[in-house]
């Protein structure tokens, strides 16, 4: 690719990817490098959208992978079909190609999400296959990866439940972009995208609602931007439905609780409730106390007449 072609494309990334630019630059660095490439990082944080993109953009073809526990290495590689292995017995016409066999062949991106969920069995196929550039499979024979094949993966590293840790093999043959949360800044441009006439500044107290639930001691887990994208477009709708302004206290509150409180985990040990801890967060963030007699107290002077 060339570096005009590569500049525009990064380029144009910039609407559908926002506020990625370095990491846009890394991943079609690494790509355009012929490497493998893992982005790691919280959920929310726009790995696969970031993914997704670069791949159109390169305009090159992509096989996409749910990485779970069910993803045996013949639902990656592909298998011979039971019925017709009888009848005609293990003629290669009766193999159905996998999405990795389909990607080696027309050097395609595997993309796999989640590749930390996946039994180990199946990262041991990933691994051969990212070494030797090839693949033997029983019955069938060797697939070689067309020039373009690369695996790209995406991962959340807090996310425990189900995960088998990824070996140190996979690790030495990726490159690997991590990716942080948002700053408020860029998450009010993902979370107000498409909305229109929304009240100056009512975006940014969306925005710090949610990046407060990340950071509230009674809370193991916060809200992603997804949680401000919600809010945002649910509020708009309930305001719409009550025919009151997205700015009526009741919209407001009802929509945080909606949006919000079941993406939150509520730490162990803590006896509130993620309503209790959501309203909370509302409160200070939406409703300030009005000033009290300290408040007027120390009131400028002048400030009354
Ligand atoms: N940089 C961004 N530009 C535009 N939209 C974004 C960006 N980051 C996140 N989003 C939006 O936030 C949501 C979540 O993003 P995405 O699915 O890419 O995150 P992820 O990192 O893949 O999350 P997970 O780890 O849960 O798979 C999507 O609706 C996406 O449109
Ligand atoms: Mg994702």
């Amino acid at each position: 690719m060339t570096q005009s072609s590569r500049s525009s494309l990064i380029a144009s990334l910039d609407d559908t990817v926002i506020g990625r630019r370095r990491e846009v630059e890394l991943v079609v660095a690494a790509l355009d490098a012929d490497r493998h490439v893992l982005l790691e990082g919280p959920p929310g944080t726009g790995k696969s959208t970031l993914l997704r993109a670069v791949a159109e953009g390169l305009g090159i073809g992509f096989v996409f992978v749910e990485g779970n526990a069910e993803l045996t290495p013949a639902r990656l590689v592909g298998h011979f079909d039971p019925a017709r292995v009888l009848t005609d017995g293990y003629d290669p016409d009766v193999f159905v190609d996998g999405p990795l066999v389909t990607a080696m062949r027309d050097g395609s991106l595997l993309y796999v999400e989640e590749i930390n969920r996946i039994p180990e069995e199946t990262l041991n196929v990933l691994i051969t296959v990212m070494s030797e550039g090839e693949l033997n499979v029983p019955r069938y024979g060797r697939v070689a990866a067309s020039s373009g094949f690369r695996l790209v993966a995406a991962m959340n590293p807090f996310d425990a439940v189900g995960t088998a840790r990824i070996s140190g093999a996979v690790y030495d043959r990726v490159c690997r972009v991590s990716v942080g949360y948002q700053n408020a800044e860029v998450e009010q441009r993902i979370a107000g995208r498409g909305m229109k006439n929304l009240p100056d500044g009512w975006l940014d107290k969306v925005v710090e609602l949610v990046r407060r639930t990340r950071t509230h001691s009674d809370l193991r887990v916060g809200s992603s931007v997804r949680g401000a994208i919600d809010m945002t477009a649910v509020t708009v709708s309930l305001a719409s439905v009550r025919s009151l302004t997205v700015l009526d206290a009741g919209v407001g509150l009802d929509a945080a609780l909606v949006a919000l409180s079941g993406r939150v985990r509520v730490r162990e040990g803590s006896v509130r409730t993620a309503e209790d801890i959501i309203t909370e967060l509302w409160n200070e963030v939406f409703a300030p106390a009005p000033q009290g007699e300290s408040g007027k107290a120390s009131a400028p002077v002048g400030a009354t007449h």
